[in-house]
């Protein structure tokens, strides 16, 4: 980190001190430069410095078979070897304009700044450039323009809309020409081409394409950058446009499209098909899962129902425990112990229905959660000994494992004895997901 951190730091000061620069006007690295054979050749290379920071000398090399100094600035004195003697001028701080150079004189030629830093350090700049000379007519294949009709359409983004293209060339160019081509068209129009592709240039022709003879050549105003020093229609080429067969090229790239449209279509479909399979999965995994719970709700159904109390006299304390059981549906309702255990987590709906009668004697019983003392019912029978009824009513919220009862409440509880006397009862409401 801390070393990453230092290489940043001398990275950036580095930079900011080397400020002998390339100019943003000068050749780019292995730029394609042409001339013709017997003219100037402009090597168009220049850095620019600020003030403190010197050029100690500059150097060009010419890479044709083996390198070979062409010349060298030192001291404000440029040396010019004797095979360019009195050919070299200098421009800028970098560039040189060569005089009359010639098609054997064709290749690399490069450059080499040594210049000296505010801070005394020292800096090497290099550039390349790759160099055609051309002779009358070197730089198209044969000597000879070729015009001709491409066999299939071309489809141009502007317009939306498939072509007829006519191609002119081949050109030996590195890239792109310094010139454009231009066509007369049958009516007799002149017309640049359209697009520069692979050593050609090609004209689309608007629809619905005209028939008749359409001429490529190298327009006046470009015919000595174009290495024509003579009359530049004498380079020409002529191709001969049939209309019908033209809408036939047309007709046919259309079809193509259309081919690859449905082939297009096809993959959607396959993809559509595809989404709706994975749709079909997520619900069938929805109504599984929906399937489920509803088989859990029927499995989660639990209720029951006893009466009948065991001891009919409870002291103070003991649980209330009804023996006769007509309905334990989940198996929570212990008739050994009077107690029900809830099987799952949710809401409980608990029930008692009491009778008891004796002079001095009452009913007094708790409806008891886990230990918890959550109701309370209290009736007197008084003197008289008259029988009397007690209920009690609870919904509440029960943990899985907490048990329920009913427990009494006093010491003078009596209840009446019989199966279908004094009940405890509950069902679950609705269990916790
Ligand atoms: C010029 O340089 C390029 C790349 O540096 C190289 O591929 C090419 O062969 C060179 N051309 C000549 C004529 O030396
Ligand atoms: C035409 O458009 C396509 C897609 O937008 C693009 O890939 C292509 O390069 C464009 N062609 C031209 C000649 O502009
Ligand atoms: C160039 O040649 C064409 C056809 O050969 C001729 O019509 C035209 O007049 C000539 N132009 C000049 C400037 O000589
Ligand atoms: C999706 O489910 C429907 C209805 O069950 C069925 O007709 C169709 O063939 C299924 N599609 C796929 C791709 O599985
Ligand atoms: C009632 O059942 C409990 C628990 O089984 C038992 O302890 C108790 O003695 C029983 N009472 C009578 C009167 O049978
Ligand atoms: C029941 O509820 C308790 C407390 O909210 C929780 O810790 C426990 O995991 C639940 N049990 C089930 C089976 O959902």
């Amino acid at each position: 980190m801390g070393t990453l951190l230092f290489t940043l730091l001398l990275t950036a000061l580095v930079s900011e001190s080397s400020c002998v620069q390339w100019s943003s006007s000068a050749l780019k690295e292995d730029a394609a430069v042409y001339t013709c054979d017997n003219s100037d050749l402009t090597l168009s290379w220049d850095v620019s410095k600020t003030t403190g920071e010197t050029i100690l000398d500059v150097q060009w090399y010419y890479e044709g078979r083996s390198q070979k100094l062409i010349a060298m600035l030192a001291q404000g004195h440029l040396n010019v070897m004797p095979s360019f003697s009195g050919r070299v001028e200098l421009t800028a701080n970098a560039g040189i304009v060569i005089n009359h150079v010639t098609t054997g004189e064709k290749g690399n030629y490069s450059v080499e700044v040594n210049a000296q830093t505010k801070n005394g350090g020292f800096v090497t700049l290099r550039r390349t450039a790759s160099v055609l000379v051309g002779a009358e007519g070197l730089m198209i294949r044969d000597g000879q323009l070729h015009a001709s009709q491409k066999a299939v359409a071309v489809f141009s983004n502007s317009t939306q809309q498939w072509h007829v293209a006519l191609a002119c060339g081949t050109f030996t160019y590195h890239d792109t020409p310094p010139f454009t081509l231009e066509w007369t068209t049958p009516s007799g129009q002149s017309v640049s081409s359209s697009r520069y592709k692979e050593g050609q240039f090609l004209l689309l022709l608007d629809n619905p394409v005209s028939g008749g003879s359409y001429t490529c050549h190298v327009p006046h105003s470009s015919a000595s950058v174009a290495c024509l020093h003579g009359n530049s229609t004498d380079v020409s080429s002529t191709v001969v446009v049939d209309d019908v067969k033209s809408r036939l090229t047309l007709l046919e790239a259309e079809n193509q499209q259309l081919k690859g449209s449905v082939v297009e279509l096809k993959a959607e479909n396959g993809q559509l098909k595809e989404f709706v399979k994975q749709g079909n999965q997520t619900i069938d995994s929805v109504s599984t899962r929906l399937r489920q719970h509803l088989h859990d709700e029927r499995t989660k159904q639990v209720s029951f129902h006893a009466s009948g109390l065991n001891n009919t006299t409870p002291s103070s304390g003991d649980v209330l425990i009804p023996t006769t059981v007509l309905n334990n549906q989940g198996n929570g309702y212990n008739p050994a112990t009077g107690k029900f255990t809830a099987p799952y987590n949710g809401t409980y709906c608990f029930m008692s229905s009491l009778w008891g009668q004796g002079s001095g004697h009452y009913i007094a019983v708790y409806l008891m959660v886990e230990g918890k003392q959550e109701l309370y019912v209290h009736t007197t029978f008084g003197s008289a000994g008259v029988s009397d009824t007690a209920s009690l009513q609870a919904v509440l919220s029960v943990r899985a494992g907490q048990s329920v009862w009913l427990k009494a409440g006093g010491d003078s509880n009596q209840f009446f004895s019989g199966s279908n006397h004094n009940s405890f009862s509950g069902f679950l409401v609705s269990y916790d997901l």
